[in-house]
């Protein structure tokens, strides 16, 4: 029998994006083929999102194609895994065309779960019961981290590292602590020892991840290491140059530990992603934030001081339950004074279990959290304009991703292919890359730039991308 192929289609979040990674490398490791043709595909995985009803209903109208698709091949395998096999378990085993349900706690046994249901033929449901009493440590899914490559399949020279997983938080809104389950650090030394592994593979940028990555805390040699200790261990490693951590949390503790890592390590990139979701104390409340939007802008404020020329970046949830006009103007000013590089904005999705869907009325129309949603980005857009004319005329160092993906020159409307030709006649191919502070860069050059670094001369800004001209290659 000829190897099996796999196709794998993720959604959600870079956690979504480095566990993918993970089960790819061990299925390969297993045997297995890749393809990207789903119809081509003798198992096709899809790895899951559940933090909006939209990122769901997108799941199941592609498994409504799957399904078509397997009416012609019934020996297709479909398996869904992620944080929908674990919010909905086996209602989504009970369609037709669903075959294996795998929580992100059983990844680690993805190999043996898909091996077991094609020699088996029948479907198998792999998710954890009562997930907030569930043993928080999970040894075989720390080996399963440990021993599998997390580099990312998209961009070359790029790794995420989990250094945590979980979360405790229970912002009201937020289906990640059922789903994903209670906060668990992995020890510094795995994840050091993983990052050294990743530079001897030729990675350059280590992302580190967690649902609140600035509450990592491990307890080893009575020693409490928290992500500022890990930023000066991985800042030691050879071969890194970049270093990066997601999402944090707008909370004291240890947050001025992690400044004076940004600015003393040259490693850490100056570009912190803080969430604010709203500007109105009120809704911060009932979203159970525990800070307020003044204690919030002195966070910024405190940021700026410590580390100069730090970009910020926000999320914002529009049309939370009980949000009235003046709570959303709130957030407009909360925005306006936080002088974000780029936000995040998201219409209010009530999640069924979560406390704002049990206990909340969902009292803002579809309408009125468009409305705010426009009126939101559009407030952001004009900071972000000014702030990336800031650019013009400069050089800047990014790290190249690859082939731009969409045509950003010529066209406003999308398109898949990359575009090979600029306004200025240059053939070679657009390329992508990112700052030290995550601005997005597109130029043009040679495609074997792709996981270098390089100097790109600014010659023209949109309001979220820097375009500009090779100056050279470092
Ligand atoms: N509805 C809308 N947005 C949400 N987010 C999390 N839960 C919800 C929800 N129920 C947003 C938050 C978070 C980001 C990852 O997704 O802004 O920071
Ligand atoms: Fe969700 Fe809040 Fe935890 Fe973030 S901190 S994952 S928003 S519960």
């Amino acid at each position: 029998m000829s190897a099996q192929t796999v196709h794998i289609k993720s959604f959600g979040c870079q956690m979504n994006k480095l566990d993918t990674a993970l089960v790819g490398a061990a299925l390969k490791e297993a045997g297995f083929g890749f393809t990207d043709s789903v119809k081509e595909a003798d198992v096709v995985l899809i790895n899951t999102c559940s933090v909006r009803e939209h990122a769901e209903e997108r799941v199941f109208s592609h498994l409504g194609h799957l399904k078509h698709i397997k009416e012609s091949r019934p020996d297709m395998l479909v398996g869904v895994i992620g944080c929908m096999a674990q919010r909905l378990g086996g209602e989504l085993l009970a369609r037709d065309e669903v075959d294996i349900v795998c929580g992100p706690a059983q990844i680690p046994q993805i190999t043996g779960l898909i091996t077991k249901t094609l020699q088996e033929k029948k479907k198998t449901l792999a998710v954890t019961e009562k997930i907030r009493q569930a043993a928080p440590e999970n040894p075989a899914l720390e080996e399963f981290e440990s021993v599998y490559d997390s580099n990312d399949a998209q961009v070359p020279a790029q790794a995420y590292v989990r250094v945590m997983r979980g979360c405790d938080k229970f912002c009201t809104y937020c289906v990640v602590p059922y789903v994903r389950g209670p906060e668990v650090s992995r020890p510094p030394e795995a994840v050091i020892g993983q990052i050294k592994r990743l530079a001897g593979e030729g990675v350059k940028q280590v992302t580190l991840l967690g649902q609140r990555v600035n509450s990592y805390k491990y307890n080893t040699c009575g020693k409490t290491y928290c992500l500022a200790d890990l930023l000066y261990m991985a800042s030691e490693i050879e071969g890194i140059e970049w270093i990066r951590f997601v999402t944090s949390y707008p909370a004291e503790e240890c947050y001025d530990e992690i400044l004076r890592a940004m600015a003393e390590l040259p490693k850490v990139c100056n570009h912190l992603h803080l969430p604010a979701q709203s500007g109105s104390d009120k809704i911060l409340k009932a979203m159970n934030r525990n800070y307020t939007a003044s204690k919030y802008l002195e966070l910024l404020d405190k940021a700026r001081d410590t580390v100069p020329g730090i970009a910020i970046a926000g999320d914002f949830i529009v049309g939370f339950a009980g949000e009235t006009e003046k709570d959303f103007q709130k957030t407009v000013s909360l925005v306006e004074k936080a002088r974000y590089k780029n936000c995040f904005i998201f219409k209010y999705s009530p999640r069924p279990g979560t406390t704002a869907d049990k206990r909340l009325q969902d009292t803002v129309s579809i309408e009125v959290k468009k409305r705010r949603n426009t009126e939101l980005l559009a407030v952001q857009e004009r900071i972000s304009d000014e702030l990336s004319k800031r650019f013009l005329g400069k050089e800047v160092k990014i790290l190249v991703e690859g082939l731009s993906k969409k045509p950003h020159l010529n066209s406003a409307k999308g398109g898949k292919k990359p575009d090979l030709c600029s306004k200025n006649g240059d053939l070679r191919p657009q390329l992508v890359g990112r700052t030290e502070t995550d601005w997005i860069v597109v130029f043009n050059g040679p495609e074997s730039l792709a996981g270098e670094f390089a100097e790109v001369k600014i010659t023209r800004t949109r309001p979220l991308t820097l375009f500009g001209e090779l100056a050279r290659k470092d």
